[in-house]
């Protein structure tokens, strides 16, 4: 049997055969043959935008490995900064690359000062804190006007750690100011997750020492979080770096993407969602509602996984280790019951509906005192890594600009009437 579709125009009897090449087909071919004819795929599910090296998902398996090293054991094994290294730069890092990389993340954390005064004190009030960060992200352009230098591979590399770094202090600071608290300069004696919680929670000590436990499961959920290959956020990074933005602007792009509750702001979503139910009581009344059409189960479901997420596996094992420290999330045993109702439900069994990365992350979240508004900005941080991978990858494979074609279903061809003629 050949490793090929054919394709038959019927109105001309011409055929092409294309070879199917690392699971799917070239359009090069279809285009040669169906000039003008658009392939209609709604929110691109059958659409490969790219080849990528970053990430490897296996939805059926519920498989997930970050330049072929599997999560499970990056998550076992390795750190949130050495993982960043390994996405952007395609390798893990040896000792002495990993130090240098370490020192760079470090030392490039700190915010210029305009940045917090002029740029960042003047939002509302009650801004919320990822609104924020989408703006500072794109604000960051405007003080590296270098960025624009794209292909210079120095230039490019000084923007990734700049952004890497900066990410957990911009977060900081968005939060600071949402709670009114003084903003929390970088603490460079500290590794990336320990810093980022002395610049949340920081007082009036002289040094702020996270504990262990807490930092760690924090870096676990950077690792989880730091790439997930053509997502929302992702894929909008590709797109608007294809038209050869700077980074800064891509990434705030991508960040706008993660906003939405239907991609990151779904582990808020899950907190609300299980505020809502309340008690163990409501549980099934609930999931009932849900399968009558009435809103969704939140942190259930994604659009590649249709096997438990490899991802909501390592974090429900984290948050025991999280609650030994913080108390446990009352909230924990209503996402137990109803992980447990919708699982033993055909409607859910039946369309592959499994507890995705968002269903136990905000737990631990509520639990280590993140407000929830800063849940997607926790997710932002990480992710970083991720959407700079696929723009350094966008860069050197010379992909050409974004630019899909549309079914047009408007009015045809008509002359315009003068306002006094219109009834
Ligand atoms: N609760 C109840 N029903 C659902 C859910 C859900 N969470 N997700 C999908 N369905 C149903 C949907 O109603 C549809 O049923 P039917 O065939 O009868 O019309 C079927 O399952 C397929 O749904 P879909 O909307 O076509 O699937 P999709 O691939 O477009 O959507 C999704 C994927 C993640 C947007 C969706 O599952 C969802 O809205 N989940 C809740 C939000 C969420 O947890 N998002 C986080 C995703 S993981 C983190 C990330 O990537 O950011």
């Amino acid at each position: 049997m050949a490793d090929s579709i054919t394709i038959t125009d019927n109105r001309s009897g011409d055929s092409v055969e294309i070879p199917i090449q690392d699971g799917g087909v070239s359009s090069t071919d279809w285009r040669k043959l169906l000039p003008n004819v658009w392939f209609y795929d709604e929110a691109l599910m059958t659409t490969a935008m790219t080849q990528s090296a970053v990430t490897y998902l296996d939805g059926d398996a519920g498989i997930l490995r970050y330049r072929g090293y599997p999560i499970e054991q990056l998550a076992e094994h390795s750190t949130y900064d050495e993982v960043a290294y390994l996405l952007i730069h395609g390798e893990l890092p040896t000792p002495a690359q990993y130090e240098v990389w370490q020192h760079d993340i470090t030392y490039h954390t700190f915010i210029h000062e305009n940045m917090r005064k002029r740029f960042l004190e003047g939002f509302h009030y009650d801004a919320h804190p990822m609104g924020m960060l989408v703006s500072a992200i794109a604000a960051l352009s405007t003080f590296y006007g270098d960025a624009k230098d794209i292909f210079n591979p120095e230039s490019r590399q000084k923007q990734i750690v700049r952004l890497i770094a900066k990410m957990p202090t911009l977060a900081a600071a968005c939060h600071r100011f949402s709670v009114g608290m003084p903003f929390v300069y970088p603490d460079n004696s500290l590794g990336f997750a320990e810093n980022f919680l002395s610049m949340m929670w920081k007082i009036a000590e002289p040094h702020y020492q996270a504990d262990p436990r807490l930092s760690k499961a924090l870096d676990l959920l950077f690792i989880l979080h730091a790439d997930h290959e053509q997502n929302c956020g992702t894929t909008a990074m590709r797109v608007v770096g294809s038209s050869h933005s700077d980074p800064y602007s891509a990434a705030a792009a991508a960040a706008a993407a993660l906003y939405g509750p239907r991609h990151g702001g779904a582990n808020e979503a899950v907190i609300h969602m299980l505020t809502e139910i309340g008690s163990l009581d409501n549980v099934s009344a609930f999931v009932e509602s849900v399968k009558q059409g009435k809103g969704r189960l939140q942190g259930f479901g994604h659009r590649v996984y249709k096997n438990y997420d490899p991802r909501a596996k390592i974090i429900k094992a984290a948050a025991d280790q999280v609650f030994e420290v913080t108390g446990k999330n009352p909230l924990l045993d209503i996402a137990l019951k109803l992980e447990e109702t919708a699982l033993s439900d055909d409607y859910f069994v039946s369309r592959k509906l499994y507890p995705n990365v968002d269903f136990y992350s905000g737990l631990i979240y509520q639990a280590m005192g993140f407000p929830i508004e800063m849940f997607t900005v926790l997710f932002a941080i990480p992710r970083t890594a991720g959407w700079l991978a696929h723009w350094v990858e966008l860069l050197e494979q010379d992909q050409k600009i974004a630019r899909p074609r549309q079914l047009y279903i408007g009015a045809a061809d008509r002359p315009y009437v003068p306002l006094a003629q219109r009834t």
